[in-house]
């Protein structure tokens, strides 16, 4: 039997570096949705489509977004440190309350989380793309922690960035993401609900391992 592990939170609460690192540690496959919400965003925008524009399904099958041992490509190429942006992740969290766009990644994601053991990420996974899944994950922390970490990774990367603004996106993004009719960021009413604010990346890992013993 397979096992599926959903880690699903707000932008900074450290699902990415958790994620992979959890994934590395099991040797799980590992699938991060919010980077395919990104390459339909930063694609759109380059388009001059607006989220208020009609989206259509064949526009979104002209990006060619695949998924290939581990990695994203997008028109023909590897999707690289472009939507790694904080202008990629305004634009993921602008498109990724279109219906269309949601429902295409949702189908797409649904595939990929059954090529066997995996664990997923986002902000919908344990309560929309894999509901069945055996560990679903919340985390949380707070808006400020949140800022200050997204704001360490942005300046290690050589990014110009300042800490009021990245702290001013999170909480936009936070409402957005929360706010939405479809797929709205919330723990899934089965999922472990970790504050990671005060823990260190190993510290969440083995509270997650913990429940992974169990589950899977
Ligand atoms: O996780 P990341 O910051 O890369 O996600 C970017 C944006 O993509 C999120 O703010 C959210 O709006 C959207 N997203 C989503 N559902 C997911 C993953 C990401 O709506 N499963």
């Amino acid at each position: 039997m397979s096992c599926k592990i959903a880690i699903d939170g707000p932008a900074g609460s450290g699902k990415t570096t958790v994620a992979k690192k959890l994934a590395e540690k099991l040797g799980y496959y590992y699938l991060d949705t919010g980077a395919m919400y990104r390459i339909v965003g930063l694609y759109l925008h380059s388009k001059g489509i607006t989220p208020e524009d009609e989206i259509t399904l064949s526009m979104l099958e002209d990006i060619d977004l695949k998924f290939i041992e581990g990695k994203f490509f997008f028109l023909g190429k590897e999707a690289g440190d472009e939507i790694r942006t904080p202008d990629a992740g305004k634009y993921a969290s602008l498109y990724a309350r279109h219906p269309v766009v949601r429902k295409y990644l949702t189908s797409l994601q649904k595939k990929i989380a059954q090529s066997g053991n995996i664990v997923v990420e986002g902000r919908d996974i344990g309560t929309v793309v894999i509901p069945d899944a055996e560990v679903k994950i919340f985390l949380e922390a707070s808006p400020e922690a949140r800022a200050r970490r997204r704001f360490e990774e942005l300046k290690a990367k050589g990014l110009n960035v300042e800490y009021s603004e990245i702290l001013n996106e999170i909480l936009l993004r936070d409402k957005q993401d929360s706010e939405r009719d479809i797929a709205p960021l919330k723990p899934a009413e089965d999922a472990f609900i970790i504050d990671t604010t005060n823990l260190s990346v190993s510290e969440v890992i083995e509270k997650i391992l913990e429940v992974v013993k169990i589950k899977c």
